[in-house]
């Protein structure tokens, strides 16, 4: 094993930065302009060039995902209850409970690791009024089931799809265009990042105007119309941004190359089940289950040795889930972790990191590979 220890700490996510060249010139008009935000040029241009990088009907940027979850809860007058998933980040539940709004927790599929549609179906009440799913490490699944049940039941169906983008070459073509309305986020630590910020795709014209109306105080045609919100994007977000979109293909690239290295290096191990690999179809993250919460600890407390700090996404279970209630997600969120996936670090470290995991975890045994 690689004795050496890192000096600089290896996180599990690090930022995408832009080339100082690129994001110079966008700075450039910025100055010249003097246009910071109010949907200026560059957030206009943003909007416009990744509604065509991920082939979506309409985008609408926001302050962040957050703001693109709230904003499409509010756009759908939702304030009595969303069944979602107790296994993803603290923004999912906050962002319901935020519009007024109850969240109802339904359990998940243990293969897809997302919202499982039996357990939605068993939870829907009189006073349901939405559909929340999130795609997790990026997976979409059982969208056509969740199309139905919502559709049968006049819900809106609404994607937390803040780990999910991509272009539609990475997901199955419905990743993000299922339902009514997907929120993504755009914060440094994601795959492609504008510092902070968020957009949420969308189907129809109607709601795009409704949505850039709302994240603008509820301006309409310059004049104030409904009660709305500050969830703009600036224009320094936006060169980010734009000067960001130049790259991802090649980061996206890079995320691959490392996450095949990650799965050779972890293959020697494929006979047994002391963990499995849980794919991330956009390579936002390298996902791992392991056998238990015993083995996760040993192995996370053997990488911190060596400065690597991987991370339990997600854990615990969002706050007001009853474990007892939802044991799938109650299992998986015990036994989940990330691995360090990102553009800041190389195939060395990647080595180096299996290589602790099997020190870590042998004499066991082996574990199976499942990707
Ligand atoms: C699943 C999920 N939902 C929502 C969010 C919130 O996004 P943001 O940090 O951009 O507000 C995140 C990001 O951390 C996330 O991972």
């Amino acid at each position: 094993m690689n004795s050496k220890i890192r000096e600089k700490a290896l996180l599990v996510q690090s930022p995408s930065l832009p080339d100082r060249e690129v994001l110079n010139g966008y700075i450039d008009e910025i100055y010249k302009s003097r246009w910071l935000t109010n949907n200026g040029h560059l957030v206009q241009e943003l909007e416009k060039k990744l509604t065509g990088y991920l082939d979506v009907p309409y985008l609408v940027l926001t302050a962040n995902g957050t703001s693109a979850l709230q904003l499409a809860l509010k756009l759908f007058n939702i304030d009595k209850e969303v069944i979602t998933t107790p296994f993803t980040f603290a923004a999912t539940g906050q962002a319901i409970e935020w519009v007024g709004a109850k969240p109802v927790f339904a359990d998940i599929d243990k293969r897809s690791l997302c919202l499982c549609p039996k357990q939605v179906s068993n939870k829907i009440s009189p006073h349901t009024q939405a559909i929340l799913p999130v795609n997790v490490y990026g997976r979409t699944a059982h969208n056509t089931e969740l199309e139905e049940l919502a559709r049968r039941h006049n819900l809106k169906l609404i994607y937390d799809g803040a780990q999910s983008f991509g272009p539609p070459s990475l997901h199955q073509k419905t990743a993000l265009t299922s339902g009514d309305a997907t929120a993504l986020s755009f914060h440094a630590t994601k795959i492609f990042n504008t510092v902070e910020g968020g957009a949420l795709i969308l189907k129809s014209e109607e709601d795009y105007l409704k949505a850039q109306s709302l994240i603008n105080f509820g301006y309409q045609d310059g004049k104030p119309g409904h009660v709305g919100t500050n969830a703009k994007m600036n224009e320094i977000e936006a060169a980010f941004g734009l000067a960001n979109l130049e790259h991802i293909n090649k980061e996206i690239v890079y995320r691959k190359l490392l996450t095949e290295a990650y799965k050779d290096q972890l293959a020697d191990f494929s006979n047994s089940n002391l963990l499995k690999l849980t794919k991330s179809p956009n390579y936002a993250y390298f996902p791992l289950q392991f056998i238990d919460e015993q083995m996760l600890l040993k192995v996370d407390q053997a990488l911190k040795v060596q400065n690597v700090f991987g991370r339990r996404y997600f854990y615990p279970l969002q706050p007001g889930s009853v474990a007892d209630d939802l044991p799938v997600a109650s299992r998986v969120a015990r036994n989940s972790y990330c691995l360090p996936l990102h553009c800041n670090m190389t195939k060395d470290d990647v080595t180096m990191i299996c290589d602790t995991i099997r020190t870590a975890v042998l004499p066991a045994h082996a574990y199976r590979a499942q990707c």
